[in-house]
């Protein structure tokens, strides 16, 4: 074995939680190959990563800014890597717009980060690249709860979306690896195994090997449910359009599945659903929430917005606002629609005015406000379990319970990983703080 001399890796990682476990298996490939262990000061990295974002134009400026600070702020001789989505749809543009930037890797070409480091002007953005089968190495930012991928790629063609372009076709892993991957995860102490994929309750349409058996959403759920030490499993996003009833049911049924679900409105007009291309209508949507929540009372349901889509009107929003009274989402990530490149949407020739998309932005929360204090108030007084996971600068212990609110409570560290029974005793709109009870 050739002795790799001991190097000190800096990573920055924007967008989703599949970026996040990206950065994980980015780090893994780089302690175990190249003998990097990880730094939190910039200033004293060998190698300094930003794992990038795409979805709105935000990130990607914010790629910009913060590369050219490490490049004023770095070590001597310290290289500077772009990996993720930016990465995939910018390519060969980074090295023109930040010259010192030593490689680029797109968000699908993650296991080349060995040949990267050991390359000049590395780069690798291609889309059809399938890492579905790759076995990466183990690392994790947490002891309590394992992210595993389930899926790489996106087969939708959402009009306002640049992710299809940045990491590429669906394909599902195979249910062996992802159920070995979580049984491992489990017996080392991660009881919640949280599955990611973009579209997760497409699961198992297109393998890489064709002659894989016949599997979905469901059945993987059920399977992952098996390991004796997973105690909860999540998972995000699923789609609509594909919560047929076999998933909903499956969903309400097995214990182990968290009584959360994600579901990305986008839009509450059915006109602007179609624009998106979303596939699914304001009835089917309302159909299906309100259904979840007759058939479990106490289920979570948070959502994903965009505010001013080309040819939003007024009365279209007002579609999204009345969705929004008649779900009461526990949790509502909206954001002003963002023209992207490489995207239908952007050429549409009825983009808003960004100050009308601020201000209908502004309504939505000063309403999705109202409802959350609503919600949190509701909470009083009542019990539950909460699987405590982290210790807050705050000095308080935080966790979630199975529905999803974020529960802190007094304690040290030795009651991280356990599951306790908590006493909400004072509901905040973004915390619900409470005491141990036996
Ligand atoms: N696959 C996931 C979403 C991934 S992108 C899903 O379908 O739910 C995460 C969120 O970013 C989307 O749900 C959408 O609300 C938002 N988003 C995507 N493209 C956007 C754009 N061009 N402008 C504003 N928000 C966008
Ligand atoms: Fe984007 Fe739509 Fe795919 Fe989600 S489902 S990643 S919004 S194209
Ligand atoms: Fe995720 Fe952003 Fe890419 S949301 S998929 S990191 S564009």
């Amino acid at each position: 074995m050739i002795f790799k001399e001991e190097k000190k890796l800096y990573i920055e990682t924007l967008g989703c939680a599949m970026n996040a476990r990206d950065s994980e298996h980015i780090i893994a490939e780089l302690g175990d190959k190249e003998n990097y262990v990880l730094t939190d000061t910039m200033q004293e990295a060998d190698l300094i990563l930003i794992n990038t974002c795409s979805v709105r134009e935000k990130p990607v400026s914010k790629l910009f800014s913060e590369i050219g600070k490490y490049n004023k702020r770095k070590k001597e001789g310290a290289k500077i890597g772009v990996c993720g989505c930016t990465a995939s749809h910018l390519g060969e543009e980074i090295f023109r717009r930040a010259p010192y930037v030593s490689f680029v890797i797109g968000a699908r070409n993650v296991s080349k980060i060995g040949a990267a480091v050991n390359t000049e002007r590395f780069i690798s953005v291609d889309t059809d690249y399938d890492e579905s089968t790759y076995a990466f190495g183990e690392f994790r930012h947490s002891l309590y709860k394992a992210y595993v991928n389930i899926s790489i790629g996106c087969d939708k063609k959402c009009t306002y979306c640049i992710v299809p372009q940045t990491r590429g076709d669906e394909i599902s892993i195979p249910l062996d690896l992802i159920v070995n991957e979580a049984r491992k995860a489990a017996k080392s102490g991660a009881k919640e195994i949280f599955l990611l994929g973009q579209n997760v309750n497409n699961y198992g349409k297109r393998f890489s090997n064709k002659s894989e058996a016949e599997v979905d959403f469901s059945d993987l759920l059920n399977k992952i449910s098996e390991i004796e030490e997973v105690e909860r499993i999540r998972f995000t996003s699923p789609h609509p359009l594909h919560m047929d009833d076999k998933f909903l049911q499956t969903f309400a049924t097995n214990p182990k599945v968290c009584k959360s679900m994600h579901m990305p409105l986008q839009s509450g007009s059915t006109h602007i659903l179609e624009q998106m291309k979303r596939g699914y209508t304001k009835e089917w949507f309302l159909n299906r929430a309100l259904k979840l929540r007759a058939m479990i009372p106490d289920v979570s349901i948070s959502t994903d917005v965009i505010v001013a889509f080309p040819g939003e009107s007024e009365e279209d929003f007002e579609e999204t606002l009345d969705v929004m009274r008649q779900v009461k989402f526990e949790q509502v990530f909206a954001f002003k629609y963002s023209p992207r490149p490489l995207t239908k949407a952007a050429e549409f020739t009825n983009q808003i005015d960004p100050e009308i998309g601020s201000a209908r932005l502004e309504r939505l929360q000063v309403m999705q406000d109202d409802i959350l204090d609503e919600i949190s108030q509701s909470k009083m007084g009542k019990i539950y379990p909460v699987y405590i996971e982290e210790l807050r600068n705050n000095g308080f212990l935080a966790g979630r319970s199975d529905n999803n609110a974020l529960v802190q409570i007094k304690g040290d560290e030795s009651l991280l990983g356990q599951t306790l029974n908590v006493e909400i005793t004072n509901p905040k709109r973004l915390a619900l703080y409470g005491e141990i009870v036996l």
